[in-house]
């Protein structure tokens, strides 16, 4: 079967991509793919952090010496960055260096980069970054050539998408071992050191009573030796649970997560927290859910702080046969969830962690009539 060069192109991206690698080398073949087919020597490709959006240079191919060296040149804003941030740059486009302000400052430079285009990834309505091919020569790409481009974009942002889904589930088995263990040294060693210091206190308690100097000297030192050991263990759990809630269980974290509003908002609201169905120490929940809905709870008690002017928010956190619920519900103006604004990411993380959770999440809010959020996630699901 004849195959076009843009086919071919995209199964040679798509093999570059779809290789178990490390993302940034994934992203260094894929720009020298895209470079080549068009013909372009420069490339590079910009990340946007996950939790701040600032932008990082993520791979780059062939960048002129100016920016080699100096590569402060490639930190902070430009144009096609602020394009992209506004949600104006949707597709592939043209960006001729007029128009780019930090190739702009490179016209006068020996390498004489030209113009470049730029193609945004995205997951969904999530912002991932942006891919740039630039040259040395004024020449503007087709049409044919900007939507492989796009088409490119839409590869490598699912390359990233990837990669960072399998990071997060890396990191949320190794905190699911974590747990596992803090739970275990809770559970079995600090138990019996707990008892083991109570039979030596009793047994010093003994010798002192029947003058057995010698002995009670011997008991002491062991009680001493079992007391640090257990102190040990205690601190090894509290380091073992997974940050950020650092050694405390969902319902504790989220009390001190009220407690800090209290203490820090101008004007803060009545904030109270429940919470139900948990075992003594609370901390039975799998690592992954622990987490996600406490930066869930993070995000909708801001929201409830930032936006809502309300007298009072509520949370509960109920653990139920087979699932865990979260609600956060405040009194407050309220507003309209089937119209939210364009360039706002709380809600769709909240959104976004629920569903990685194998869980949903539902906003009922009128104006005037306050804001009510529940989420629920299902457990015994691998996360
Ligand atoms: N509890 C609430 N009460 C009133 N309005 C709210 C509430 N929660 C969210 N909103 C409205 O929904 C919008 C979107 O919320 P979202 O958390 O997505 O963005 P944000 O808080 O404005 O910005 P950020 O991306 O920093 O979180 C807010 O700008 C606000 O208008
Ligand atoms: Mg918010």
């Amino acid at each position: 079967m004849p195959t076009s060069p843009e086919l071919a192109t995209l199964t040679a991206l798509a093999q570059a991509l779809g290789r178990p690698a490390d993302l940034a080398e994934s992203l260094h073949a894929a720009l020298a793919t895209v470079s080549e087919a068009l013909g372009l020597e420069t490339g590079w490709v910009w990340l946007l952090d996950e939790e701040t959006e600032e932008p990082r240079l993520a791979a780059a191919r062939a960048l002129p010496a100016a920016l080699r060296e100096h590569p402060a040149a490639m930190h902070g804003d430009c144009y096609c960055l602020s394009t992209f941030r506004d949600g104006d740059l949707r597709g592939a486009a043209n960006v001729n260096v007029v128009w780019c302000s930090r190739l702009a400052k490179l016209v006068n430079d020996t390498t004489h980069l030209r113009c470049h285009a730029s193609v945004p990834l995205a997951a969904g309505d999530r912002r991932l970054g942006m891919l740039n091919v630039a040259s040395a020569d004024w020449r503007v790409l087709s049409e044919d050539e900007l939507s492989l481009l796009t088409t490119a974009g839409a590869l490598v942002s699912l390359a990233v998408e990837r990669s960072r889904l399998e990071s997060a589930r890396a990191w949320a088995l190794a905190a699911e071992e974590r747990n596992r263990l803090a739970r275990d040294i809770h559970d079995t060693i600090a138990q019996s050191l707990a008892a083991l210091t109570m039979q030596l206190e009793a047994a010093d308690a003994r010798a002192e009573t029947q003058g057995e100097r010698r002995l009670g000297e011997a008991v002491s030192r062991a009680l001493a030796l079992a007391r640090s050991t257990l102190d040990e263990a205690r601190r090894s759990v509290l380091e073992l649970r997974a940050a950020p809630l650092e050694g405390r269980s969902l319902p504790r974290a989220l009390e001190e997560l009220a407690a800090e509003a209290r203490e820090t908002a101008a004007h803060p609201p009545l904030i109270q927290v429940r919470a139900g169905g948990f075992s003594e120490d609370g901390g039975d929940l799998p690592a992954a859910v622990e987490v996600g809905l406490y930066r869930i709870a993070q995000q909708g008690l801001a929201n409830a702080l930032r936006h809502a002017e309300a007298s009072r928010v509520d949370m509960l956190i109920l653990r139920e046969p087979g699932q865990v619920r979260l609600g956060i519900e405040d009194d407050g103006i309220g507003f309209d969830p089937a119209a939210p604004p364009p360039d706002r990411f709380g809600l769709i993380g909240m959104r976004e962690r629920a569903r990685l959770l194998g869980g949903t999440l539902a906003v009922e809010s009128t104006s005037g009539g306050g804001t009510v959020i529940q989420v629920v996630v299902p457990l015994g699901i691998a996360p």
